[in-house]
């Protein structure tokens, strides 16, 4: 693949652009990678405080700045970056010849495809861009396997998708929390609808992407990025199986010492899996495959991971705890995204008992914890005294700066639930009596 596609030239003369359909986390991480190399984008989203402060120059995702590593000076950024909220605007825009998809696909933990068929339609309505050459549409978002073919049938056939562009499947797998693992920095897989779009496709992604793999065709890379979730979602719920089976063991210290086999991840036992990805992926291949009653330990890993969070829950009411301090509403620390967060449901099973639960994650405001989950919630944290127990969910940076032995001066605490590692040993501050559990330690279910 050495010779260069009109394509690739096109961009990298800056003659032509890519279009990045929603800005969030996927898609503005997108145009800042493709700015860095010197391509020029221009994003389309419906949040219009998003649009203004792209165009402002501002990165405005949680968490994003420190992740890509690099800052995209004013200029680079008013050259090569550039969003509206105007449809008509990038629909008529006759320099885009490539589409990256990178809006939400899933809503209430269930695949949603509305966004998503909006968006093909809208680009389907482009007339042809300056250059006369068939473009290309990326899919980034997470899409259930067969989805393609399924819309295929009725909509992308009507809309004329597969005859007019190239198009690719080529679903994310960064991984927010780390600088290392990023879009430049990650192997990337993409599928296209024909072989014939490989070459094209292989080199817009390989303008940012140091190892790019071709997948057979579209249905396979679909598949591939639920596959990899699935495996990393059942290896997550065999180890909280694992800690219900062995209650009396340190299923923390066996795991850790699994984990250093050559060919094992380690996995802790804890309150499930959150965000976008993982809790949803056993439920894709599920629901995408024909035979589902064959994925049997798949269905078991969606039953457990749907109800750990009441069985720890109810663990910690054993204590007769009636005041609960949650530190955490992001499902992962130091990123500011509560979609599918274990918070979620175990606030929502302390509320079933009239418990009564405060909130303190630092990422989010009070407005929004209260929006999100209707509780009480803190901006600061000064004294722990009305509080019988702590649970620790993630370790945002922030939780260091708590002075836990100043604030923990004449408190009743009872129990500290450390779902995150977060103090190595029980805490000198905590009062004689009260305990200090590790999730998957020996017994912190009992
Ligand atoms: N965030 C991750 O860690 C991650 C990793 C891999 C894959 N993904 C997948 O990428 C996709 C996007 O995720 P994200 O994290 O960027 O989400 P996000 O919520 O950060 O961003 C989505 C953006 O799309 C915009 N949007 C929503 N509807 C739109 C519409 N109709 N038209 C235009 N813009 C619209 C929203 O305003 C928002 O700015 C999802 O399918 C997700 O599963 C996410």
């Amino acid at each position: 693949m050495t010779s260069k596609t009109q394509h690739f030239k096109l961009l990298k003369s800056n003659k032509a652009k890519i279009a990045i359909w929603g800005c969030g986390y996927i898609g503005y991480s997108t145009m800042c990678f493709y700015a860095k190399n010197n391509i020029k984008s221009f994003g389309y989203d419906i949040d219009i405080q998003k649009v203004k402060e792209i165009n402002k120059g501002k990165i405005n995702i949680y968490g994003l700045k420190n992740w890509l590593g690099f800052n995209i000076n004013k200029k680079k950024q008013k050259k090569f970056i550039k969003a509206t909220n105007n449809i008509k605007e990038i629909i008529n825009d006759k320099d885009v010849i490539c589409h990256f998809v990178c809006i939400p696909t899933e809503k209430n933990g269930k695949p949603y495809l509305n966004y998503f068929r909006e968006i093909l339609k809208l680009i389907s309505k482009r007339k042809s861009n300056n250059f006369k050459i068939k473009e290309c549409i990326i899919v980034e978002s997470t899409l259930m396997p067969n989805t393609v073919d399924k819309l295929f049938k009725d909509y992308l056939k009507k809309y004329k998708i597969f005859d007019n562009f190239h198009f690719a499947v080529a679903p994310r797998r960064d991984w927010f929390e780390d600088q290392t693992k990023t879009l430049e920095t990650l192997d990337r897989v993409f599928g296209c609808k024909d072989k014939s779009s490989n070459k094209i496709i292989f080199q817009i992604l390989s303008i940012v992407t140091k190892k790019v793999h071709i997948a057979t065709n579209h249905r396979v890379s679909e598949l591939v990025k639920s596959v990899e979730n699935c495996y990393r979602h059942v290896e997550i719920n065999l180890a909280n199986e694992l800690s219900l089976a062995y209650p009396e063991k340190d299923m923390r210290e066996v795991l850790s010492l699994v984990g250093t086999k050559w060919n094992m991840n380690t996995y802790y036992p804890g309150f499930g899996t959150g965000g976008y990805c993982i809790p949803l992926s056993s439920k894709y291949i599920l629901g995408g495959s024909k035979y589902p009653k064959k994925l049997k330990i798949v269905n078991e890993a969606v039953k457990l991971d749907s109800k750990i969070n009441k069985i720890i829950g109810r663990s910690v009411l054993k204590n007769n705890i009636k005041k609960i301090l949650i530190l955490g509403l992001s499902y992962k620390s130091n990123l500011k995204v509560h979609i599918l967060s274990p918070t979620i449901d175990l606030v929502n099973y302390f509320k079933k008992k009239s418990i009564s639960v405060t909130l303190y994650d630092p990422l989010f405001s009070s407005f929004e914890i209260k929006k999100i989950l209707n509780v009480k919630s803190l901006n600061k944290l000064t004294s722990f005294q009305s509080y019988h127990a702590i649970i620790i969910m993630v370790k945002h940076n922030q939780f260091y700066d708590i002075n836990f032995k100043k604030i923990s001066r004449k408190s009743n605490l009872k129990l500290i639930l450390d779902n995150a590692n977060f103090f190595k040993n029980k805490p000198n501050f905590l009062p004689k009596n009260a305990i200090y559990k590790k999730t998957g330690q020996s017994n912190w279910l009992s």
